[in-house]
């Protein structure tokens, strides 16, 4: 059987959501081929778990070209740093190049040519590539990774969560990483599952008082400056502390019953399964 190429397979600080992909397809007895950014002990995992590993950078298109030959479908991620729309080219060009049926790509919820971060505009031009390419892509615009609110959660010695979110009450959509990964995983497992080109994934919709209480922690609201500064020196990019901060901005100005977001079908329609909870997220995660 022919691989399904997975990027972003040794995972990262988001959701680490092509390490989840990698196991789920092998799982299934579906070979898988892990592009990863940096060989180290990471991959050596995914080759003990039967992966076929190469390394290199998803921005250049010698690195895309070789790794698409051969595949049956392709898992598109690029973390929250600069080069997403690079990375997307240079994909788009090989999978068009290869005759690639299948690309499932992760974008965010609130992905659009007028969204309110860089970021996202990034995100809809890259979706916009790979559709003029011709690649079957399918788009999973998701919530925030409760993988992603956790790592915060874990930070700052432990009793609070510290998000320059507003009151206690201002809402927020979520998903789990698995649950990304779950779909991916359907519509690579079978190329020829119909699905619409874009699909939103929202798990869980809370309260960030009652998010932080469900993660063991107190929701204190921070000074949006101060958590920016913060946010440089742990994720280490400006592209991911711009684009968070700003984010949590949005969600103060919606704030409470919005109305706006609810749980999608289609983690269940594909994923086979209802959404993964942060409540069932919290109980299972890892001892921190
Ligand atoms: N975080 C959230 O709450 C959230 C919500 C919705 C959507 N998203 C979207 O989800 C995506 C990230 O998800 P994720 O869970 O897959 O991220 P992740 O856990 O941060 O993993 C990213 C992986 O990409 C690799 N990588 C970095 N630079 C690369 C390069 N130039 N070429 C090839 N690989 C590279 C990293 O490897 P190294 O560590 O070795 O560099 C890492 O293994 C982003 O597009 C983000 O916008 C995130």
């Amino acid at each position: 059987m022919e691989p399904v190429l997975v990027t972003g397979a040794a995972g990262g600080r988001q959701g680490s959501t092509g390490r989840h992909l990698t196991a789920q397809l092998l799982g299934r007895g579906i070979p898988v081929r892990a592009l990863v950014h940096t060989d180290d002990g990471r991959a050596t995992v995914l080759r003990a778990l039967g992966a076929q590993v190469v390394v290199g950078d998803l921005r250049d298109i010698a690195v895309t070209r070789a790794a698409v030959a051969g595949v049956r479908g392709i898992y598109f991620t690029y973390p929250v740093i600069d080069g997403l729309v690079d990375a997307a080219g240079a994909l788009a060009v090989a999978a068009r190049e290869a005759g690639v049926r299948r690309v499932v790509s992760v974008s965010q919820l609130a992905a659009g040519a007028e969204a309110l971060t860089p970021r996202m505009r990034q995100h809809y031009v890259a979706e916009q590539i790979l559709d003029w390419a011709d690649v079957g892509a399918v788009h999973l615009r998701a919530a925030v990774f409760h993988e992603n609110l956790a790592l915060i959660a874990d930070t700052g010695g432990g009793a609070a969560l510290s998000l320059p979110m507003g009151p206690a009450q201002t809402e927020l959509p979520l998903v789990a990483a698995t649950d990304v990964a779950r779909v991916a995983a359907a519509l690579l497992a079978d190329p020829e599952l119909a699905a619409e080109p874009v699909l939103l994934l929202t798990g869980d919709v809370m309260t960030i008082g009652d998010a932080a209480r469900t993660l063991g922690r107190t929701y204190r609201d921070a000074d949006p400056h101060a958590w920016h500064q913060w946010a440089l020196e742990f994720y280490g990019s400006a592209h991911a502390a711009d684009h968070l901060t700003k984010l949590w901005e949005i969600f103060r100005l919606l704030g409470e019953g919005t109305g706006l977001y609810q749980v999608t079908p289609s983690i269940e329609k594909y994923g086979g399964h209802p959404p993964i909870t942060l409540g069932e997220f919290a109980i299972h995660r890892p001892a921190h």
